[in-house]
């Protein structure tokens, strides 16, 4: 899978890094996690709320590093 993070001002005044952090750990022993920081797409200029991340193609706004375990596992299914 596919997932993106957003490094941008908005999602890393929210949390982002830890978001990133998380991911990158579980990649790490995950081959088929694909992990990209990216700058804002536009998403928190949309009423998304920050952090956001994107799984193959899917938004997901408000994310914590509770919630990243259980949006990977569903998305995974
Ligand atoms: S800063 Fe993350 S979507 Fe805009």
């Amino acid at each position: 899978m596919k997932v993106k993070v957003c490094v941008g001002t908005m999602c890393h005044l929210m949390g982002a890094s830890e978001i990133l952090t998380v991911i990158q750990e579980i990649a790490d022993n995950d081959p088929n996690i694909e992990l990209v920081a990216v700058t804002c797409p536009g998403y928190c200029h949309v009423g998304k709320k920050p952090p956001i991340i994107e799984i193959n193609g899917q938004v997901y706004e408000n994310v914590t590093v509770e919630s990243v375990y259980h949006i990977l596992k569903e998305v995974d299914k």
